[in-house]
């Protein structure tokens, strides 16, 4: 009870504050997404996601070298497929010569202890830009899960150390599973994004993948039958247990800021680490004000992240992860 009480006491200095702070970061925290191209010499801003480029696999060996000597131990892979290579079934995803199975060897030549996670779904193989198999307007869920499992195993081949099923179709996380297993990948983990709602923050990534849903009358134009309604808390819990029993190893909640309080139930329901992935439009708004001279862009991105963390996210996969780790070794 005040004045016994004095709140304050413990925020005098630096050297207390720090004493007594529940939530820090550190490089540990953070998988940091790339995008991959095909080319030499390939690197190319995204427009609507300012400081940061795809790259083609020569400058993905350096960059991932780079990544490891700031504390970044983890990488989370998206390539953007020509469009000649995509179809309504995504066979490319299956090419072992494809474009993520020649990153995935690449970034384990360069940098052998980098911890490399692959994304898994077809949106950036479909010509329709959806991540499933389109038929008569539906999103096909059990032919599309055969097609993720293989996609799976065929990244497990190449060398991958974890997939990360971004799709959101039912019972795709035992399909991978039992697929992995009976092609002798049992060390092979799964980080499924298990709560991934329908979000519109998603815009800015799309555009670096090229994979937004098409602009076609016969298919739909949003990915709302597969993805969750931002409205939805309790069926967050559905959602990741299913994925849990499933064999997920790692869950995850997406878009970050938004979901905070989903973050919280699912770290108090659950004893599985869990990841948050701090999308895409989270990170452009953050630039954009930035840029304006509106925000001061490092004590919010730090703030952010701090949130996600105290949210309960065991680890964050962010557009920041360079600049986090930075600030935090500087
Ligand atoms: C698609 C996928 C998306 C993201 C990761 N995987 C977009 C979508 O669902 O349309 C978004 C990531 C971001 O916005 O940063 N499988």
């Amino acid at each position: 009870m005040y004045p016994l009480r004095r709140n304050r006491r413990l925020r005098t200095t630096p050297a207390i504050r720090a004493m007594v702070r529940e939530t820090s970061l550190s490089p540990d925290d953070f998988l940091t997404p790339l995008f991959i191209v095909e080319g030499k010499g390939v690197k190319e801003e995204i427009p609507s996601m300012q400081g940061y480029y795809r790259l083609s696999l020569d400058f993905i060996s350096k960059e991932v070298n780079q990544l490891w000597d700031l504390g970044l131990k983890a990488v989370l892979l998206f390539v953007k497929v020509p469009d000649v290579l995509k179809d309504n079934t995504g066979k490319e995803a299956l090419n072992r010569k494809g474009l993520m199975q020649r990153a995935i060897k690449t970034i384990k030549d360069a940098c052998p202890d980098m911890c490399v996670l692959t994304d898994v779904a077809l949106d950036p193989y479909s010509s329709f830009g959806h991540d499933g198999i389109v038929e008569k307007g539906q999103i096909l869920n059990d032919p599309t899960v055969e097609i993720l499992s293989a996609m799976s195993v065929s990244h497990a081949e190449a060398g991958a150390d974890m997939v990360a099923p971004s799709d959101m179709m039912d019972g795709r996380i035992l399909g991978i599973r039992n697929a992995l297993d009976a092609a002798g990948f049992e060390n092979t983990g799964i980080m499924s994004y298990s709560a991934k709602y329908a979000s519109a923050f998603y815009g800015p990534f799309r555009d670096a993948l090229d994979s937004a849903p098409a602009d076609n009358a016969d298919v739909p134009s949003d990915k709302k039958t597969y993805q969750m309604d931002p409205g939805n808390r309790r069926e967050a819990f559905l959602e990741t247990a299913a994925d849990i029993e499933e064999g997920a190893d790692i869950v995850m909640v997406k878009p970050g800021l938004c979901y905070l309080d989903i973050v919280r139930d699912l770290r108090e329901a659950f004893d599985v680490p869990i990841a948050v992935y701090q999308v895409s439009g989270e990170y452009a708004m953050v630039k954009a004000a930035a840029a304006r001279g509106w925000l001061d862009h490092d004590s919010v991105m730090m703030e952010q992240l701090t949130g996600i963390k105290r949210a309960g996210a065991d680890m964050i996969a962010t557009y920041f992860a360079k600049e986090a780790s930075l600030f935090l070794n500087s």
